[in-house]
């Protein structure tokens, strides 16, 4: 049923996962089919285990199969009324205070990166080559939607590494999540009044909505995202979900809610908002596929970042626009122009050229990668059973919830400061409620692995 060709540079494991991925998507493999033993199927492919297992574990994380024990694994219920659609015949049709200064000694922060990886030489290297190459371009406004050479890198980017399917006549680059979001509030006014967002939650898209007017409506997150039940019972007509790495508990949405919460925007001509900020930071198997990717000609709004692998002080990020808005993009913002300054552009875009943003991506993922398990082995031998840990495996922080702990989460991040640790307070990231125990989100992207172990062991006597 299945074939594997050792000549595509494509690896057997993947090719696997695609042709499984298509036959479950299709309805050729049903729901709750049992696929063959890891050894059986590798027997039947002439393959390795490991090829076969690499595929499984893939399906597996994305939500396509579950495992029931000592049973295997099981294709998952989907509704196939709504699985991915190809772009073609679509396209076109629309017509075309302070400076912050850590004082902390151990700086938990979640945003914060690595202070020796930003590539200084090669991004200098890039900014000569922009100016160099483009010198005449300088005289001139660019494109509002940002320079066309770095909206194909970025597209190229998208849809090699995030599985999102779109023209680089759809991406606008931006100057950080909060001015792609002023867009698309600014877009939206008018037909949509509430916004639904994640409960806990990224704060910013709560703030950007409210003041352009809109209600917030926040919906509790499950270990499967935002919990559509709720979602569908509220009256909002836009969700702003973290889908691939859940804003602050680390949750992957199955493939199963993507589609349903597709259906749900499809059906009332309503819009989801995917930000997808961190996906490229993931620790154990490959980064999870976009949402946009399973409907291409749908309302999702994608929203991309360059903060968290290169840096937050470039401002660059970007947007994928369905083209059913794209018309309205370009009539509004008529006589604007792009607010990215172009020798930026330039500079990421001689970057990705170039090939030093995926090789910046994978060196930062080895980076993140050991400081990640520091924590975890830190949290492990300090707090022991004491601690829950949450949506480990990716990104640049953990949350952990202390059941037993005697104090509540003001004098825990009180007492910290005392000893030099900043924390972030949790339940900032609740819009309503609070969380059910003391929950503290502890980033490791900004300290170096021995500050983890000591930061660590110091929180874990004043908890
Ligand atoms: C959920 C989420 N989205 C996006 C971003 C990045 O935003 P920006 O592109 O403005 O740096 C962050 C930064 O912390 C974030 O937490």
């Amino acid at each position: 049923m299945f074939i594997l060709n050792s000549s595509d540079p494509v690896p057997l494991y993947k090719q696997l996962y695609t042709q499984l991925r298509e036959h479950i998507l299709s309805g050729k493999l049903p729901a709750n089919t049992r696929l063959p033993s890891v050894r059986q199927m590798a027997v039947e492919l002439s393959a390795s285990c490991n090829t076969v297992d690499g595929a499984y574990q893939e399906l597996y994380a994305e939500g396509y199969i579950y495992s029931r024990p000592r049973s295997g694994y099981f294709v998952s219920p989907l509704d196939h009324e709504v699985a991915p659609h190809s772009l073609s015949g679509k396209k076109g049709e629309n017509n075309l205070v302070q400076p912050y200064q850590s004082h902390f000694a151990y700086d938990f922060h979640p945003a914060h990166l690595d202070p020796e990886s930003f590539p200084t030489e090669l991004w200098r290297k890039c900014l000569t080559e922009g100016l160099r190459r483009n010198s005449r371009e300088f005289s001139h406004y660019g494109d509002l939607q940002g320079s066309w050479g770095l909206r194909c890198s970025i597209h190229s980017y998208l849809e090699k590494s995030r599985g999102v399917t779109c023209d680089p006549d759809q991406i606008i680059v931006s100057a950080g999540l909060h001015q792609g979001l002023e867009i698309i509030a600014h877009l939206l006014q008018g037909q949509h009044t509430t916004v639904a967002v994640e409960n806990p939650g990224y704060h910013l898209p709560r703030t950007v909505f409210q003041n352009h007017g809109y209600t917030i409506c926040p919906v509790p997150v499950g270990i499967g995202g935002i919990e559509l039940d709720q979602l569908k019972a509220g009256s909002a007509t836009i969700a702003y979900v973290t889908p691939s790495h859940q804003l602050p508990l680390g949750y992957v949405m199955p493939v199963a809610n993507r589609l349903a919460l597709i259906e749900w925007a499809e059906s009332g001509g309503r819009f989801i908002i995917e930000d997808d900020y961190d996906s490229e930071l993931r620790y154990q198997g490959n980064p999870i596929p976009s949402l946009q990717g399973l409907r291409p000609t749908g309302n999702i709004i994608y929203s991309g970042t360059f903060s968290k692998i290169l840096s937050p002080e470039l401002r660059l990020s970007y947007l994928v626009l369905p083209y059913s808005l794209l018309a309205r993009y370009r009539q509004l913002y008529r006589d604007y122009n792009s607010s990215v300054s172009l020798v930026e552009q330039r500079a990421m875009e001689c970057f990705m050229e170039q090939g030093h943003w995926e090789r910046h991506i994978r060196r930062m993922r080895t980076v993140y990668k050991k400081k990640h398990d520091m924590l975890l082995r830190s949290v492990e031998t300090h707090f022991g059973r004491r601690a829950v840990v949450i949506g480990q495996g990716a990104g640049l922080h953990v949350v952990i919830r202390l059941p037993e702990t005697p104090y509540s989460e003001a004098e825990i991040i009180d007492k910290a400061a005392q000893k030099g640790i900043r924390l972030l307070r949790f339940s900032d990231f609740h819009a309503t409620g609070h969380p059910e125990a003391v929950t503290l989100v502890l980033g490791f992207g900004g300290l170096v692995g021995s500050e983890i172990e000591r930061g660590i062991a110091l929180l874990s006597h004043i908890c």
